[in-house]
């Protein structure tokens, strides 16, 4: 891979990383959005209409956080980060905890985490593990009804973008891994890097923005992640 020694890498990553582990996808035969309709359970006017359903579709999925084991793919980028001797920043926009528990420490969460909630009149996030209901209060200002998922859902910005633009400017090497590239600003991410950055996708299938890439690998996260990973760190 034409990269310095010690350069700078950003990856992304998408549902595809953690389809391995058993958590589905988005936009696969059988994925996560085909028993509701988007508008219903990721925008904050879904949320306004009907918040117990709202709550019931996050609270099953954070539930599911107890029964997923992060995979080889996780665990490769993991190592990365703790044996690169440059930079490594990790943005998913995947709201499970596999990165975390498979030890990513610089890692942004674009599109929030299932593990957190957030209130809507005070703005604090607290760390959540259980289920939510309409009436759960929230524990700084104790007013009801009004803690949602801190999730990002359709509409709304995605977290730390300044952070993640600054960081894409100065890559070296940007990986996109496990993820359609549909869902923007994202997706626009490999046309945010330098020119002389080398860019590669890494995915079961071509995604939506495969052109804008100059190198892809197509194939299971849990076989090519490690790959990559030893490839990089050998050189
Ligand atoms: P998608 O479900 O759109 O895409 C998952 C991608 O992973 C597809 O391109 C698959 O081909 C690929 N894939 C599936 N299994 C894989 C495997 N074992 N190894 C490698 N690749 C595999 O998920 P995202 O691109 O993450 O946003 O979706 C982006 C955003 O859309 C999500 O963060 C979510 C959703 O709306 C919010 O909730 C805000």
């Amino acid at each position: 891979m034409p990269m310095p020694p010690s350069g700078s890498i950003v990856l992304l990553t998408g549902a595809g990383i953690s389809a391995e582990s058993g958590v589905r996808t988005f936009r696969d035969a059988g994925g996560l959005w085909e028993g509701h309709r988007l508008e219903e359970v990721a925008t904050p006017e879904g949320f306004a209409a009907n918040p117990g359903l709202v709550q019931t579709f996050y609270n099953a999925r954070r539930a599911q956080l107890k029964e997923v084991q992060p995979n080889a793919a996780h665990a490769a980028l993991a190592r990365l980060e703790a044996e690169w001797p440059g930079r490594v920043l990790l943005v998913t926009q995947n709201v499970d905890d596999l990165h975390d528990r498979a030890g990513s420490r610089n890692l942004i969460h674009m599109h929030g985490e299932l593990r957190k909630a957030r209130c809507t009149n005070c703005q604090t996030i607290h760390p959540w593990e259980g289920a939510l209901t309409e009436a759960t209060p929230c524990p700084r200002c104790e007013r009801k009804a009004r803690l949602r998922p801190h999730i990002v859902w359709f509409g709304e910005m995605p977290l730390e973008m300044p952070r993640i633009f600054e960081a894409l400017e100065g890559a070296d090497l940007f990986a996109a891994i496990g993820t359609s590239g549909v869902v923007y600003p994202a997706a626009g991410f490999v046309e945010a890097v330098g020119p002389t950055c080398h860019t590669v996708e890494l995915n079961l299938e071509p995604s939506a923005v495969i052109s804008a890439f100059k190198e892809h690998r197509q194939g299971k996260a849990t076989e090519l992640v490690p790959a990559f990973v030893d490839a990089l760190l050998a050189q």
